[in-house]
């Protein structure tokens, strides 16, 4: 694994955030790049998950810890999130099933993730979104078949967020595939973040939303005997690590109209997942803003880059 950066290890404290809460003010509270390699929740080893772990992959998970903390904080009524597994071929489709529940089975790595899940979703807000992203013009739709299957990287991520699931949850297809289409449908991504923003705004809504995506998307093609074998983790290569610290670089310094204009070239140099549209989405519902950012960890998985990261307007 690469270890760009090293959190102490210990409770956490030094880096709990001040509460900030007390304001109570609807809208948007926090934005989080949110990733969602299966091998994160097969590493925590929880109850759902019925495959076993040594651990692995910690950097990661410590900064998935320190995010739990920041939303447990900001008691958010709705997590949001956008993930690129959930493809739709047509539109962009909302999940408004009231309890999703069921097994979810990451289709690559069975061995890692089958995970029983039980959440709760916010049809009210998931029904506006569909409304607003149809007023703006998109092709939208509301998902409201019982029983079907809540993809691995929206249950993945999710769990990351919010092992307690004890947050209501709203659950956004991707319509852009991020591995055939190019990535001009960015730019419906651009008008579904801001068609999100002001469903959570007409329905007085505290909202997390979560861009759940890797960075640069190149990988093995070979797993070790243990999968969680550290000594086997490291970038792809090279020039997918420069490019990932270049973004990087963006978000921590606070460059985000930069950074609305390199994601495309990151997407060419990396084949990176942020093609999906999850993190233009994210930033596009927070209005792109200007001076804020965070990355609380940079590692690999199976040699593709992922970072978490925060964006959490004052
Ligand atoms: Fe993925």
């Amino acid at each position: 694994m690469s270890r760009v950066f090293h959190p102490s290890p210990g409770d956490g404290s030094w880096r709990r955030p001040p509460d900030r809460s007390h304001t109570e003010r609807p809208g948007i509270v926090a934005g989080y790049l949110a990733p969602h390699p299966p091998h994160l929740a097969y590493a925590e080893n929880p109850p759902q998950n019925e495959p076993r772990s040594q651990g692995g992959w910690e950097t990661l998970r410590w900064a998935y810890q320190d995010l739990q903390q920041r939303i447990k904080a900001l008691r958010p009524d709705v997590l949001v999130v956008h993930a690129p597994h959930w493809i739709t071929m047509v539109g962009h489709h909302v999940n408004c099933v009231p309890r999703p529940r069921g097994i979810s089975v990451e289709p690559i790595f069975p061995h890692l993730l089958r995970y029983r899940y039980d959440f709760r979703t916010d049809v009210e807000l998931a029904e506006a979104i569909a409304d607003h992203s149809s007023d703006a013009g998109l092709v939208t739709r509301k998902l409201k078949v019982d029983g079907v299957r809540v993809d691995y990287a929206t249950i993945t991520a999710l769990h990351l967020l919010n092992p307690d699931w004890d947050i209501p949850v709203v659950s956004l297809s991707a319509n852009n595939n991020p591995y055939y289409y190019s990535s001009s449908s960015l730019e419906q991504m651009e008008v579904l973040g801001e068609a999100t923003r002001k469903a959570i705004e007409a329905t007085g809504r505290r909202a997390v939303v979560a861009g759940s995506n890797s960075l640069s998307h190149l990988h093995w093609d070979r797993e070790p005997a243990l999968p969680e074998d550290m000594a086997a983790e490291h970038p792809y290569n090279h020039h997918q690590y420069e490019w990932d610290m270049r973004l990087l670089e963006l978000i921590r310094t606070g460059r985000t109209r930069e950074l609305r204009a390199f994601i495309p070239e990151h997407i060419d140099a990396t084949e990176s997942e942020t093609k999906a549209g999850s993190l233009t989405w994210m930033l596009s519902a927070l209005g792109w803003p200007e001076g804020i950012g965070e990355v609380l960890a940079y590692g690999t998985v199976i040699g593709t880059g992922n970072a978490v990261a925060a964006w959490e307007p004052v």
